[in-house]
């Protein structure tokens, strides 16, 4: 199996190189509204902005950077198939202007606008990102009355244009067959609130891109790719960044378009995708090892499993994980100027062990 990746450094507001209705899957993380390191961004795309900042009329210059947004929410919703799934991960965010602190929910404005292009809501997630930093809280301090709530967690908006899809011929099933995720992920990844992802060491040293990339961490990406698509899909990322839609894409055997505005992120993109190989296949042969050590304790409790993937020679708890076949990652090689394809094996490709943290929420420096 083969899939490509496409990187088109333009504004996403208007995605005239993607055809209306050929996207699988969009997941992405917007410049947040009203988080200040994105202020000028928003102020390029709408001077309006930088005018009500200046005139710290927080609510008008909320109400205008989502105005931005939109578009690319708008043109989303046209290249999405029917059935085909959108992910945003938002966060909320809280500032004083005109002495007046308040939260600027994000979440919400960027749902109801989704609502009303026809978009249906699925459950969100809810990604919490504690912090034991004794700072996190805002306002008074011990006294009450004036002290703030602190904000520990993101939104992952989960919609779909339409109804659910259908997997109808026999290759098309036996596609889903092989794209399923083990009982156990199962359980952690369709939980509405996620804990056990970890932000990512924001500092770049790239001079040429931005001090704090706001990437988030490939796992993010991985397990939505994984739960909301399958193998030979098309994945989108509008707000490309540093390119990690891109390297969930590339694990997980799904082909990939990103579309990331600021060109001077093309060596670190590219530069993460070359690291790929190694990282995918170190990450895939743990999730079967992973596997085969939680099946080892479910034995002790329960005696002789009733299912067994044959192509891992592995037990598994349930029928729907007999097929599963991952995607190794055999070879990259860049076909053309912002085009990369991947062959893909399913022989297990196997690495040796090091700390799947380390490599699977790593930013290159
Ligand atoms: C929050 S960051 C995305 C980070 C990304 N998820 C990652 O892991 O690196 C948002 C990105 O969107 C880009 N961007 C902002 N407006 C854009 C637009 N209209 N079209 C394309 N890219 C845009 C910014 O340059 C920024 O890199």
């Amino acid at each position: 199996m083969k899939t490509t990746h496409k990187i088109i450094y333009d504004d996403a507001r208007e995605m005239k190189e993607i055809k209306s209705e050929s996207i699988d899957l969009m997941i992405t993380s917007p410049p947040y509204p009203m988080i200040q390191m994105w202020d000028e961004m928003f102020s390029l795309q709408n001077p309006e902005i930088a005018n009500a900042l200046k005139e710290e009329d927080g609510q008008r210059a909320f109400e205008l950077m989502h105005k931005e947004l939109d578009k690319v929410w708008k043109e989303v919703y046209r290249v999405l198939k029917f059935g085909g799934i959108a992910c945003i991960n938002i966060g909320d965010a809280t500032r004083s202007l005109n002495a007046k602190f308040q939260i600027y929910m994000s979440h919400a404005r960027i749902l109801n606008y989704c609502l009303s292009l026809g978009f249906n809501a699925l459950p969100e997630i809810l990604w919490i990102k504690e912090t034991n930093k004794p700072d996190k809280f805002m306002g008074s301090g011990m006294l009450p009355v004036g002290a703030y709530v602190s904000l520990e967690h993101e939104h992952i908006l989960i919609l779909r244009k339409e109804n659910k899809r259908e997997f109808k011929n026999p290759e098309e099933i036996l596609n889903r067959q092989k794209s399923a995720f083990f009982w156990e992920e199962r359980n952690i990844w369709f939980s509405d609130k996620w804990k056990d992802i970890n932000g990512v060491f924001q500092k770049l040293n790239y001079v040429k891109v931005r001090e704090r990339s706001a990437a988030y961490p490939i796992e993010l990406t991985y397990r939505l790719i994984s739960m909301f698509s399958v193998q030979g899909d098309t994945i989108l990322d509008p707000y490309l960044g540093t390119g990690t839609t891109t390297l969930g894409a590339i694990a997980s055997g799904r082909n990939s378009i990103g579309y990331e505005i600021d060109a001077n992120f093309k060596e670190i993109i590219e530069e993460r995708i070359k690291e790929m190989k190694e990282i995918a296949n170190l990450y895939i042969s743990e999730r079967i090892e992973k596997h085969r050590e939680f099946m080892k304790k479910i034995a002790e409790i329960k005696g002789e499993p009733k299912y067994w993937n044959k192509n891992y020679n592995l037990p598994v708890v349930s029928l729907q994980e007999t097929k599963i076949l991952f995607p190794f990652v055999e070879k990259i090689v860049k076909i053309h100027e912002d085009l990369f394809q991947i062959d893909h094996t399913t022989e297990v490709l196997k690495y040796p062990q090091q700390s799947r943290l380390s490599f699977f929420h790593k930013i290159p420096s």
